[in-house]
């Protein structure tokens, strides 16, 4: 090295202030690695610069506080949150947006915005094609990068423990799997747009009363096999930059404060390199830091900004060493590197709605479960002349869930706020995506005379139903961020409606638009039923795209649906009534026994099973075959037996392992078959589906001996057995 460059060199490292956007910046040559590009721009870091990209603000008012008392910070937009940059360096601000669903606009801060509203991830997890998740992520993360956000606070993928939880309807359901590949697909679909994302709430956001003060317990060996086992496959297909922390403790420690959690499990067993942001309001102390904690977002709805100057003296004061805080800036560069926020940044453009309304559409009527169909009352007869649609509003919409993913759709929507209490009350609005139900049928069906009534008198109601050929009963429960319904049931007397309309009509189908299951107690007197979820902007169009038979129905649930909450491993809703912000717990006694998993575990027979969906076609499995190696290696063909195309999600379960009987899912796979059509499924199984972990030698166990699996078509529904040896193992995450 000649003497100029050493000279150079060393300046560099010994006074990084000196660096300015002047000289020769490496980090910007993109043909660098993202780790050594991060390294590179860390070493001309400033501690302060350092300090100022560890946290920030909500860039939002404060719920009541005037949006002219509430500046925006320099630089930043109105949304869910900002990170300042550090411009002399070219590094560039985070510019934080909500979420999995679509991009969000909360409170309306960005007048007139609007973006494409995906049908609920609930939805998106009953379609089984991770060709959709990734479509939905890469359609969020394109609309984010055109609105001017780089970061997509998406990935939600918590487990259903409880479906009286407030935010299952922004997750994937109960199964690891299932929920771990779709999420990871997701979350590549919209890295790939150059967006970061997320994945969260991690973890064990399982229910919403008192999130703030919860702490869930659990068997640490269990979580591993569930909810983190679903994270840990999400972050290794979808590598994203960003992992949220969640707002619950688990086992003593908060998330965002959980050193078993953060520096254990995330960054040191499973070698996660990108950062942990908290969740809004999340953050309990500066010392957070040192047990994993990367940065704090959302600070002004923490007690105190701590990772401002709390973080900076506890630094001067060698409470937190300086190479914490470096890992931690580290991190968010080489997220941000990796993910190609420098070479293609956000720039505010128009977007394609009508093209994004297509994936919107076809992923909620690939989300659709078709329930019942008795007597093959659906599709619906060409001829049919006279049709009831009742309640649910569905002259205006259709419904969706609440909180901080909640859209504000491209093609219309009536908003109502409901008011009620608690932190986050000003969220509260039940929103109805046009176009209605109602006016998607009469354009399918313009032969036929569709005529609505609102469900208020069941009277009323029953005898439109008893002069109709068809009552079509759209009913739905408001359920959000921050709060679990308290029961499992249809609230505003929707019960009641359903039985008087099935008393005076018996071709009456009922469409659910709720973002769980519930109990329905008049299954037996209704002839169809369809769980629509909360399907989006698009959802009216797919309902009846289903019910007319244009599309033929694929999806399959993505959680069991109970008979009654006496099945329930928790038969009451855990601390309901209780005072927001005191302490609460939950015990998840059932362990890595989720949804199915318990239902199998306990004999008892749900409802509808996870995995359950009807088609309007039939198929077969032939040739079900296990070989043992490695792994379990799965072959089998699927056989289109009926008289149309139409999509089958056969599911391969583990039934049995030399430790006993069990029942995981361990392979799935979407198939689109024409009539008649024929096609060879190989599945290799992840090994951590059919291993239990060992925390107390932080591996996985495999045991010698038989492995028994079988094919279905739902966790209860199981077709052909076969069985293979494996040899002894134990492997570790990484
Ligand atoms: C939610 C997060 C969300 C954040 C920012 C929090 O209340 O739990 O999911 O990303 O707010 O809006």
């Amino acid at each position: 090295m000649n003497r100029f460059r050493l000279m150079a060199l060393c300046v560099l490292l010994v006074a990084p202030g000196l660096l300015t956007a002047g000289t020769a910046q490496p980090w910007l040559d993109a043909t660098r690695t993202p780790e050594s590009r991060a390294l590179l721009v860390l070493k001309a870091m400033t501690l302060d610069e350092k300090l100022a990209m560890l946290h920030g603000p909500m860039a939002l008012p404060l719920a009541g506080v005037p949006i002219e008392l509430s500046p925006l910070p320099a630089g930043a937009r109105w949304s869910a949150g900002f990170i300042p940059g550090v411009p002399r360096l070219a590094l560039p601000p985070l510019l934080e947006t909500d979420a999995s669903l679509g991009v969000t606009n909360p409170l309306g801060i960005r007048p007139g915005d609007v973006a494409t509203a995906m049908p609920a991830t609930l939805a998106l997890a009953a379609t089984f094609s991770p060709e959709l998740a990734y479509q939905s992520g890469a359609t969020i993360g394109s609309e984010a990068h055109a609105k001017g956000f780089n970061v997509l606070l998406g990935g939600g993928m918590d487990l259903t423990r409880d479906p009286r939880a407030g935010r299952n309807f922004e997750y994937f359901g109960e199964d690891p799997l299932l929920a771990g590949v779709m999420a990871g697909e997701a979350i590549r679909g919209t890295q790939d747009q150059h967006v970061i994302s997320t994945a969260k709430h991690f973890a064990l956001n399982a229910n919403e009363t008192n999130r703030n003060s919860l702490d869930a317990r659990i068997d640490p060996a269990a979580l591993r096999e569930s909810d983190l086992l679903a994270f840990q496959i999400a972050i290794e297909r979808g590598h994203p930059g960003s992992v949220m922390c969640a707002y619950n403790k688990i086992n003593g420690d908060y998330s965002c404060a959980n050193p078993w959690l953060l520096n254990g499990v995330l960054k040191k067993d499973w070698g996660y390199p990108g950062w942990v942001m908290s969740d809004w309001g999340a953050v309990h102390s500066e010392l957070d830091a040192l047990q994993g904690l990367d940065q704090e977002s959302g600070e002004q709805l923490d007690s105190r900004v701590f990772f401002a100057q709390p973080l900076a003296q506890a630094v001067a004061a060698h409470r937190i060493p300086q190479t914490r805080i470096d890992d931690m800036v580290y991190r968010i560069l080489r997220a941000e590197f990796s993910t190609g926020l420098i070479e293609d940044p956000p720039a505010v453009r128009q977007i394609d709605y009508a093209a994004h309304a297509h994936i919107a559409l076809a992923v909620a009527q690939a989300g659709v479960v078709v329930l019942k169909n008795a007597s093959t009352i659906l599709p619906l007869r060409a001829d049919i002349r006279r049709i009831a649609v009742i309640g649910g509003q569905a002259q205006v919409g259709v419904f969706s869930g609440g909180g901080s993913s909640q859209v504000t759709p491209s093609n219309g929507a009536i908003r109502v706020p409901i008011g009620g209490n608690g932190g986050m009350s000003h969220y509260r609005d039940a929103l109805y995506f046009a176009p209605s139900p109602v006016i998607a049928l009469r354009k399918a069906l313009p032969v036929a005379s569709v005529l609505y009534d609102s469900g208020a008198f069941p009277e009323d109601a029953a005898a439109l139903a008893a002069k109709s050929d068809v009552a079509l009963v759209f009913v739905t429960r408001h359920e959000m961020e921050g709060y679990d319904v308290p029961n499992l049931r249809l609230p505003q007397g929707q019960d009641v409606l359903v039985d008087a309309v099935a008393a005076a009509n018996p071709h009456t189908i009922v469409v659910l638009e709720t973002g769980n299951p519930i109990e329905m107690p008049w299954l037996p007197k209704i002839a169809g039923l369809l769980a629509a979820w909360y399907p989006g902007q698009e959802g009216a169009q797919a309902i009846t795209d289903i019910l007319t038979g244009k599309v033929n129905p694929s999806g399959r649930l993505p959680m069991s649906f109970p008979e009654s909450e006496s099945q329930l491993p928790r038969t009451k809703l855990p601390n309901f009534g209780i005072a927001e912000g005191v302490a609460v717990s939950v015990d998840y006694t059932e362990g890595a026994d989720v949804g199915y998993r318990w239902y199998a575990r306990r004999g008892i027979r749900p409802l509808f099973s996870f995995g359950f969906g009807l088609s309007y076609t039939t198929f077969a499995y032939e040739h079900f075959k296990i070989e043992g190696a490695d792994t379990l290696k799965i072959s089998f063909e699927v056989i289109n037996t009926g008289t149309r195309a139409g999509a089958d999600v056969p599911q391969v379960y583990l039934t049995a392992t030399p430790m006993g009987s069990d029942l995981r899912l361990i392979g799935f796979s979407r198939v689109e078959l024409q009539a008649g059509e024929r096609r060879w499924i190989r599945l290799s199984v992840d090994r951590r589906l059919l291993a239990r972990y060992d925390e107390v030698k932080h591996l996985w166990r495999l045991p010698a001996g038989t492995f028994a699996a079988q094919l279905g078509t739902s966790a209860t529904q199981l077709g052909a057995r076969q069985s293979a040896t494996l040899k002894r193992v134990t492997f570790a995450d990484k």
